[in-house]
């Protein structure tokens, strides 16, 4: 199967609850790394990535994502008066970036779930997943380096990353075996939800990309939702699996989980010092720090 993937689905629906209290009111996808608000990452290698159209997943208090892609026309008009274009260049560039649609996961019943609230919005095609708190420091783009995998091998897709120890155990780690061609395409048979060290079946952890066929909606509206009432997504790619080839694909780049504080800090501390606007000096003041 080779079709174009136009859309990309971003949930944004959780409760954040590891970034409490910042995050009672603010959606933890607009918490600042450095200057941009960590869904703005993801929309931005969405776009790089050839994506046409972004479906944002939100919930309950999360109306500052709307806002933040949209025009926000006191501000630009205080800006202009002011005189100030280059940052009326920025606040307009925002509004721009991308054709996005909203939909409404009214309870946070899991990221299963999350995705098959934007079913209608996706409608019969090949979509991207991509977890906005995942922040991917590549070139080029993960998603991109995703897509070619999808194009080339009409399979679903699942961005991976090798994990050596015991923090395997916080992943979702893939069961098969590495593809013969090429070292980095894993061709997956099943997969395990954060197994202990000793039972993980490989040291291939899913991390927030995906690129997926139409038919995991229909199978994850067949799942039954565990504990808490929420819908996995790895069980719907579980069934997928049965069905269709679903590739994992260890992809060039770094990966931050920004929506966990620690990853968060490493993000920020690592993206100032490659701005050449803050590095040099952010770089001084890690130096004179008495560690
Ligand atoms: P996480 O588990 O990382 O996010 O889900 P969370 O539940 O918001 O955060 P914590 O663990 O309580 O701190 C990964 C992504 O899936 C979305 C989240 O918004 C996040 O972007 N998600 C999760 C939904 O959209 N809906 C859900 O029901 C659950």
């Amino acid at each position: 199967m080779s079709q174009e993937v136009r859309k990309a689905v971003f949930p944004a629906g959780g409760l954040g609850t590891r970034f409490l209290p910042a995050t009672k009111v603010i959606p933890k996808e607009m918490l600042a790394l450095v200057d941009k608000p960590i869904i703005q990452y993801g929309v931005e290698e969405a776009i790089a990535s050839g994506i046409e159209h972004i479906i944002i997943v939100t919930g309950r208090g999360k109306g500052a994502m709307e806002d933040h892609f949209d025009h926000s026309f006191e501000l630009d008009a205080t800006l202009e008066r002011r005189g100030k274009k280059e940052l009326l260049a920025v606040s307009r560039s925002v509004a721009s970036l991308a054709r996005i649609s909203y939909v409404r996961q009214k309870e946070p019943l899991g990221l299963g779930h999350a995705v098959l609230c934007a079913k209608e919005l996706v409608g019969d095609e090949a979509f991207a997943v991509i977890l906005p708190d995942d922040v991917i420091d590549a070139d080029p783009p993960c998603l991109k380096q995703m897509l070619d995998v999808f194009d080339e091998r009409g399979g679903s897709v699942l961005a991976t990353m090798t994990i050596d120890g015991p923090g395997i155990s916080a992943y979702g780690v893939l069961a098969g075996s590495p593809d013969p061609d090429n070292e980095r395409i894993y061709n997956c048979t099943g997969m395990v939800e954060k197994p202990k060290l000793a039972d993980a079946p490989s040291k291939q952890a899913i991390i927030g990309r995906y690129v997926l066929t139409p038919r995991v909606f229909e199978l994850l509206e067949e799942t039954t939702p565990g504990a808490g009432g929420e819908i996995q997504l790895t069980d719907g790619i579980k069934a997928l699996l049965k069905e269709e080839k679903v590739f994992g694909y260890t992809f060039e780049g770094k990966r931050y989980d920004a929506g966990d504080k620690f990853g968060m800090l490493q993000a920020t501390v690592e993206f100032a010092l490659k701005r050449s606007d803050l590095g040099p000096q952010f770089r001084e003041y890690l130096k004179g720090l008495a560690l």
